[in-house]
């Protein structure tokens, strides 16, 4: 059959991370993009820049700006931005009570406008704000999933291949955990083209990457000094996108609304998901050695405590 109408994808926040996941999402014709930001020309300007950007790069997906949360009905899925970014020094948590209160607003204009969609967080501190959100819309935990593992994974992988001297596309790797410092890359479910990453890779060499990775945010932030990251935050959001949009089933590191799994409840925490069309269709639950595990733990700790906070405020 046919299919007649494009897929429409929401941003909400136009800064360098949303109006950058419009981008990617524009120009591979993933859907019909609608940016949405409380600042109307930040919106519009650049949604209207990168739709005159289509006859030079060839693409045909409509964007188009707004302010208005009544533009974004009948969206499949909604990534938001919004919120401000860490300044230099600043912790991801810092973040809390400002960004908990934006992450508030968007979610109660999304559970207006369009209660079916599924929503990828990517606001931080991403566990809490994912959290919030999924308070606020009330959705079931299939349609609220956090973006930071595929980040976080994309850096170790990074660092894996520029060491390693291997190409990025035959490092398989990825980071467990809350969006934070406690984050757990997993050295030992690594492998470069099948091998381990041992036959590459000296302990420290290892050790080092994996210092690196959890610190891989604050690194590009000292670079900056006026924001953080957003090429790889936005094409990790958006290959969440595509695996919901195109419903490819795919096996990503994502943070998911656990349910007992790694014996974690009514958290959300970086696990390996499986998303596809209707958003989170299983969180994957892996074996772990003592170590992951109490590394795990400790990322659980971290998060509840960051919620547990974030409950006694007032946002
Ligand atoms: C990062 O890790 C901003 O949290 C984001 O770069």
């Amino acid at each position: 059959m046919i299919e007649h109408k494009r897929k429409k994808l929401s941003v909400i926040g136009s800064g360098f991370v949303g109006s950058t996941c419009a981008h990617w999402a524009a120009s591979q014709e993933l859907a019909d993009v609608m940016l949405l930001d409380i600042n109307e020309g930040s919106a519009k300007g650049k949604a209207l820049d990168l739709a005159q950007a289509a006859p030079v790069m060839n693409f045909n997906s409509l964007v188009s700006g707004t302010s208005q949360y009544k533009d974004i009905a009948n969206s499949d899925v909604i990534i938001i931005t919004a919120g401000m970014a860490r300044k230099p020094g600043m912790s991801r948590d810092d973040l809390l009570k400002t960004n908990a209160s934006i992450m508030k607003k968007v979610c109660q204009g999304i559970k207006e406008h369009a209660p079916q969609s599924i929503v990828i967080v990517v606001s931080n501190p991403l566990d809490a704000m994912a959290f919030v959100a999924k308070e606020t819309l009330g959705f079931p935990a299939n349609r609220v999933i956090g973006m930071a593992g595929i980040l976080d994974s994309a850096r170790f992988k990074t660092f894996i291949a520029e060491a390693a001297n291997v190409s990025v596309e035959d490092v398989h790797a990825f980071v467990l955990g809350g969006h934070g410092d406690t984050m757990v890359p997993m050295p030992n479910h690594c492998s470069i083209g099948g091998a381990p990453l041992s036959s590459f890779l000296s302990k420290e060499k290892i050790e080092s990457i994996i210092d690196r990775t959890r610190k891989g945010g604050a690194e590009i932030v000292g670079l900056l000094k006026t924001g953080s990251a957003y090429y790889a935050p936005a094409a990790s959001a958006v290959q969440m996108a595509t695996a919901i949009l195109k419903n490819q089933h795919r096996v990503l590191p994502c943070a998911a609304f656990l349910q007992g799994e790694y014996g974690v409840k009514d958290l959300f925490l970086g696990v390996l998901c499986q998303l596809g069309g209707t958003g989170l269709e299983k969180v994957v639950e892996l074996k772990l050695n003592s170590t992951e595990q109490s590394q795990l733990d400790n990322s659980v700790s971290a998060v509840k405590e960051l919620v547990n906070t974030l409950k006694s405020m007032d946002y």
